[in-house]
């Protein structure tokens, strides 16, 4: 795997009127100076893309894993610092069975292919989800993954895998009454901290590929404000030029958090 990363070389300049640390953004001439911190991926579209070439079901989940690597790549070459990519959700337990085999066989597959390159490019890998309902033997493959990756700092690349938005925010919940915090103390900050993502900065943007238009139990809480991004390309055709078409379109969007722009003050004042 080979990085290039440009964000290193351009000059560090502020991002609209938000302070930097908040957006999180670095420099790429193809976002016109603004680079995502995290980005998240829906790979939706790996039935449909088998489908329209008379294949299985699982060879479109099979092509969709092997493209992982090149938007690793892409995303990694622009300094792109977190990339998340939902491969199983809670949901998809009930998918048949032969289907939710070879998905778990998969993720397997995707760490025996890719913990080299992860090492030899600084990358950490984590998983986000239920990693106790898979087999021993994958939990131990899985674990063993994220403890060889553990001080790499490059970038962190998440499998979301039995995740599910809804799940995690129960998740911290519980955790936050088994520790015993009282109501008073209880802000977003504890409720972030007690998240699977604990860590990891909230997804400047979401890409959701394959043309349907929802969230799908995706890091629900994390999402608050993070750019949509969707496109009817299937995840499997997703490759480089799709990847700095989406990032171009990031560094056009306006985020506002809430607030207003510089603009929009100076427009106020003159009312
Ligand atoms: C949606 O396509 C995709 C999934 C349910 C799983 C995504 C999984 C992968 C890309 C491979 C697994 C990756 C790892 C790292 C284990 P779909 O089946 O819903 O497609 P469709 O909507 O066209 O039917």
């Amino acid at each position: 795997m080979r990085f290039r990363r440009t964000a290193e070389k351009a000059e560090a300049r502020e991002p609209e009127s938000r302070p930097a640390e908040l957006l999180g953004d670095l420099i790429s001439p193809i976002s016109g100076g603004r680079v995502p911190r995290h980005v998240a991926i829906i790979m939706d579209g790996n039935g449909r893309w088998a489908t329209q070439r008379g294949l299985p079901r699982a060879a479109g989940h099979r092509a969709g894993t092997e493209n992982i690597r090149r938007v690793i790549e892409r995303f990694g070459d622009h300094g792109v610092q977190h990339l998340t990519v939902y491969a199983f959700s809670t949901e998809n337990w009930n998918r048949p069975q032969p289907e939710v085999q070879a998905l778990i066989r998969l993720l397997s597959r995707f760490i025996k292919r890719e913990l080299d390159n992860f090492k030899k490019n600084n990358i950490r890998l984590r998983l986000f989800g239920h990693v106790e309902s898979l087999p021993d033997w994958l939990q131990k493959q899985v674990n063993d993954a994220i403890a060889e990756t553990r001080d790499n700092t490059r970038m962190t690349v998440n499998i979301c895998f039995s995740y599910g938005g809804r799940d995690d925010i129960v998740g911290a919940v519980r955790r936050i009454v088994e520790s015993g915090l009282t109501a008073e103390s209880i802000d977003e900050e504890v409720i972030s901290r007690h998240l699977s993502t604990a860590g990891t900065p909230d997804p400047d943007l979401i890409i959701r590929t394959a043309g349907d238009m929802r969230i799908s139990n995706f890091l629900l809480w994390q999402a608050a404000y993070a750019e949509l991004y969707f496109t009817d390309t299937y995840w499997p055709d997703f490759g480089r030029e799709d990847t700095d078409i989406a990032l171009a379109e990031y560094g056009r969007r306006k985020r506002k958090f809430g607030g207003l722009l510089e603009e929009d003050l100076k427009a106020f004042d003159s009312e």
